[in-house]
């Protein structure tokens, strides 16, 4: 028994790695499209661009990019991770690999990446997003936005940023009964409670019935680029961010 187990297991393996996707037609991955709505897009965003799981749009996967890969990842989900497992037959795991290539074959970025990293100084993004542990912490850390964001979203965060903030960055301004202001972003809200992160990134959380008045603006802190940048400037900066991701993983 013990040794057909030991020859067994690399054989496995090395088959697997050979598997290949058997359901690629429009059908397919229409069919696809339909899982991904409704098991899918409440982590990875609508059409895989990413949210509360990473962007699936990129062409790179971290834990495997192979048919093989994502077969296993979406089937068994991802151990020690929010990435749950979907207990479908293969073939309905296959129609969403499927859908999710094609979302992969509308991702391109022309621009010149080094050109992006400079313009990312000049244009003081630094100011306020980290990249590797240097720049502004107002907005996210940026390091591996590559990963977590498709690239239509990087384009559209840069020139119309209040069209999709994050309640992370929701900003609040509290004034308490004797006049005293603070402000910081939305950590949490219930009916009687706020809690926010001031800049100095102390947290505050405050009876709603102690303050004067108290407002919430769901628009971004960071200023719009449309028009501060040429076209090709854009496409700059978005090829450099896109190509922001963890080193390391399965290939
Ligand atoms: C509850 C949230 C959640 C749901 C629902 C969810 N995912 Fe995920 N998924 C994640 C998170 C978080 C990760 C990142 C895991 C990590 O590496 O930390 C992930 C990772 C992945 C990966 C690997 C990405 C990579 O870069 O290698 C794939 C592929 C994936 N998900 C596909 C799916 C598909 C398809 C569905 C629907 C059948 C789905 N996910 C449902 C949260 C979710
Ligand atoms: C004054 C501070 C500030 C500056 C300057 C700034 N940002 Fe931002 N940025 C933010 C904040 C805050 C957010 C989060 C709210 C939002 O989504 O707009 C953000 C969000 C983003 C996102 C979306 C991140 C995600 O995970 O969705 C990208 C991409 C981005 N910024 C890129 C840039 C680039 C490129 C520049 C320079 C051209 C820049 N930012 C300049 C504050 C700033």
């Amino acid at each position: 028994m013990r040794f057909t187990l030991l020859v067994s297991i690399p054989l496995l393996l090395a088959a697997q790695d050979e598997t290949r996707n058997p359901l690629t037609s429009p059908a397919d991955a229409a069919a696809g499209a339909k899982t991904f709505r409704s098991h899918c897009s409440e982590c990875h965003g609508l059409k895989g661009e990413g949210g509360r799981g990473p962007s699936l749009a990129t062409g790179v996967f971290y834990h495997g990019s192979t048919d093989a890969d994502l077969l296993r990842n979406i089937s068994d989900g991802i151990p020690g991770t929010e990435m749950p497992g979907l207990f479908y037959s293969p073939d309905r795991v296959w129609q969403v690999v499927t859908y999710l290539r094609s979302l992969n074959a509308r991702e391109s970025v022309a621009g010149d990446r080094q050109n992006g990293a400079k313009l990312f100084r000049s244009k003081n993004c630094a100011q306020c997003h980290r990249i590797q542990g240097q720049g502004g912490r107002l907005g996210p850390d940026l390091s591996q936005i590559g990963r977590n964001r498709a690239v239509a979203h990087i384009r559209a965060a840069i020139v119309d940023p209040d069209a999709d903030v994050r309640q992370r960055y929701w900003f609040v301004s509290a004034t308490d009964k004797q006049g005293r202001t603070n402000n910081g972003f939305l950590m949490n809200e219930d009916t009687y409670t706020i809690q926010f992160m001031d800049m100095g990134e102390r947290l505050h959380s405050l009876n709603k019935a102690d303050l004067r008045e108290f407002r919430v603006e769901k628009t971004s802190k960071m200023p719009s680029y449309k028009g501060a940048l040429t076209e090709s400037e854009l496409n700059d900066l978005t090829a450099y961010l896109t190509s922001l991701r963890p080193t390391g993983g399965a290939r």
